[in-house]
């Protein structure tokens, strides 16, 4: 069974569908989720990791160092053991010692059919508002891998959804949500998988 740690901020919907997909759907016995770890102590991820009873750790941004919190969040994956590090909503960038000894290890979801899209700046809200102001035919959520630079490591998985005319962002927003839900679990199995091949 591989270890999973998902980094968050905020709601932690994709953590939940991450979770779920442990429980009962395809990760069942391929992987568990041991750690979320969130900048944000007032998170609603780490409630729902709680209901799990998983481990909940808010490493709390605002009032340490930025040096003392990049060395909190090294020790922590350290010391869980973990085979990949999933960032569902994280707004913080990672350390460059982490990406690079977790080379290929580290996964994120981005709203957007990236390379479009992306970039510092370019998250939740942001993506949308500008989805809908490009007049774009189609969006959907890109997973992945994450290197030193914003949503420009390789692409693992796309799923294209349709805008329409009169979609607001929102609109576009709960479409593209949807199917991160879906993609995300099969993103890790994909990596995970190839991972196995490649041991
Ligand atoms: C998602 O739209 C994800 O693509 C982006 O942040 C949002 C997080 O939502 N990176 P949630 O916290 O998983 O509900």
């Amino acid at each position: 069974m591989k270890k999973l740690s998902v980094l968050i901020s905020g709601g932690g919907s994709n953590l939940q569908a991450i979770i779920d997909s442990t429980k009962n759907g395809i990760l069942k016995g391929v992987a568990e989720v041991v750690v979320v770890i969130s900048n944000n102590p007032f998170a609603y991820g780490l409630e729902r990791a709680k209901k799990e009873n998983i481990k909940a750790v808010a490493l709390d941004y605002k009032n340490i160092a930025k040096t003392d919190y990049d060395n909190q969040l090294y020790e922590l994956i350290k010391k869980c053991n973990v085979d990949l590090i999933c960032l569902a909503g994280y707004l913080k960038k990672i350390p460059c010692n982490i990406i690079k000894e977790y080379k290929s290890k580290i996964l994120n979801i981005h709203p957007a059919l990236l390379p479009k899209f992306g970039g510092k700046g370019m998250y939740g809200h942001y993506v949308h508002e500008a989805v809908v102001k490009a007049k774009e035919k189609k969006s959907g959520p890109t997973v992945h891998f994450v290197d030193e630079h914003y949503d420009t490591g390789s692409i693992i998985l796309q799923k294209e959804v349709p805008v329409y005319e009169i979609d607001t962002p929102d609109d576009v927003a709960k479409r593209v949500l949807v199917q991160e839900h879906i993609i995300y679990p099969q993103a890790i199995k994909k990596v995970l998988e190839k991972y196995d091949n490649n041991m």
